[in-house]
């Protein structure tokens, strides 16, 4: 079995590793991926891109995967999915069509309002005029969500109870030609309280695997502070949420899918919510149509099953039962360690070309506690490993407990270096 992943990243890092790991599975082609992934067992890379499309499926047919794995979302916001099944090539991601519970959060707003899913009450404007005058006719200490209608990395959303701050992101989203953001229509929500947690399933249609929960962290510095990122690491939590919230973000899942079916977008591939949990009610906040970053790294470890089983029936459409297959037993606590700089809005040049030293026995670590995913690495011409983007690297560690898990991950991660890194020291911190 020959399985090839789009992406570049510490997701696609996991996704590999785990897959590397099915006796089922030979090998493994991640295009572009890193270079750091090459330390995996089975795992190569391909610098492909699908941005050229006759070039890109002219490649994969010649490579001749059994299946493919989209993991980011701008392939399949564009449509590649759709390119694969085209050509009969089995794949895990969802159609353009159906990717837009992502890349339009009006069009989620509406799916789930019209199909009874919780989420927070929400009002789309199309003009910076009518913006400003919803956002005078609130009562400000309640607060306000504003949102770009468009894929920004997390930068599309500004939540505050400051009337100004509020109006500068309607002005910015839909009119500022400097903002990289750029929107035809605004998306206010009401502000929702409580705790954040992410759920994750592999659908085939309406049949679904549960995968687990995990909680991240998204700004740069310790307490949240400073800027978000793309996230800093995060936990699997344990003895939360109740078995009486599971049951309802399991609620989400079915529903979510079969209204999908009904709109003729039925959806293949990974789906991953994201919920704000308060006295055991929960709303959904967010889509996303793939798995999360570095969600994914936290989960893979702890999975106890062949993921690569799996992958192949829900690319093949022959998932015909919907089962949890979460880690009960352990926990994992990730942490993710950054470049200089990063996240660098004011777009200063990151400290890259570092570099990196690390306890090489973590490559192929025996025990299987501690779990090394690279992300933003090259090498350099000595052959050495550099940092070379903004998230560099992430530490897995595994523990019967989260509180055992983050003392590994912390006890170990004093052995890693390079110039310039910053990581977050109050991941799982709970
Ligand atoms: P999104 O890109 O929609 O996930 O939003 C990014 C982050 O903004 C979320 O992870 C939440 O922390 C926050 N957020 C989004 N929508 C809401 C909401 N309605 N109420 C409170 N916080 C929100
Ligand atoms: N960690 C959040 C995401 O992947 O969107």
């Amino acid at each position: 079995m020959k399985v090839l992943i789009l992406g570049s990243g510490g997701r696609e890092h996991a996704l590999a590793w785990k897959l590397s790991r099915s006796s089922k599975v030979d090998s493994i082609i991640v295009c572009p991926g890193n270079p750091g992934m090459e330390i995996t067992p089975k795992v190569s890379t391909d610098n492909l891109s699908w941005k050229e499309k006759d070039n890109f499926i002219k490649r994969i047919e010649q490579l001749n995967p059994d299946y493919v794995v989209i993991g980011p979302e701008d392939p399949l916001a564009n449509g590649v999915a759709d390119w694969l099944r085209e050509k009969k090539i089995p794949v895990v991601g969802p159609s353009a069509a159906a990717a837009k519970l992502e890349s339009s959060k009006i069009f989620a707003k509406n799916f789930m309002q019209k199909y009874d899913i919780p989420t927070a009450s929400f009002k789309t404007v199309g003009s910076v005029e009518e913006g400003y005058t919803y956002l005078e006719s609130l009562p400000m200490e309640k607060g306000i969500v504003v949102k770009a209608d468009a894929l920004a990395g997390g930068k599309g959303v500004v939540v505050t109870d400051k009337l100004d701050l509020a109006k500068s992101a309607v002005y910015d989203f839909l009119d500022n030609k400097d903002c990289s953001i750029s929107t035809k229509e605004i998306l206010f929500e009401e502000m929702l309280r409580g705790k954040e947690l992410s759920a994750f399933a592999l659908c085939d249609g309406t049949n679904y695997v549960t995968l687990g929960y995990a909680c991240d962290y998204k700004r740069v510095f310790d307490n949240d502070l400073g800027p978000n990122t793309g996230g800093m690491g995060g936990y699997q939590p344990q003895g939360w949420p109740s078995e009486s919230v599971k049951r309802k973000i399991d609620e989400v899942f079915r529903k979510t899918l079969l209204g999908m079916e009904k709109e003729g977008n039925t959806f293949n591939g990974f789906l991953f919510v994201g919920l704000m949990i308060e006295n055991e009610e929960i709303n959904v906040i967010e889509y996303n149509v793939r798995m999360g970053d570095p969600e994914t790294q936290i989960l893979m470890p702890t999975l106890n099953i062949d993921l690569h089983d799996y992958l192949k029936k829900v690319a093949n459409h022959s998932l015909n039962e919907s089962i949890d297959i979460s880690s009960k037993q352990k926990s994992c606590v990730h942490i993710v360690l950054t470049s200089g700089g990063y996240p660098s809005i004011d777009k200063t040049p990151l400290n890259t070309n570092n570099p990196i030293s690390y306890p090489v026995e973590y490559n192929d670590p025996t025990d299987g506690s501690i779990h090394l995913f690279f992300a933003g690495v090259n090498r350099n011409n000595k052959n050495e490993l550099v940092n070379s983007g903004g998230r560099v690297m992430g530490v897995s560690a595994v523990g019967s407990t989260t509180e055992e898990a983050k003392e590994l991950a912390y006890s170990q991660i004093k052995n890693f270096n390079f110039k310039g890194m910053h990581y977050r020291q109050d991941i799982a911190r709970i």
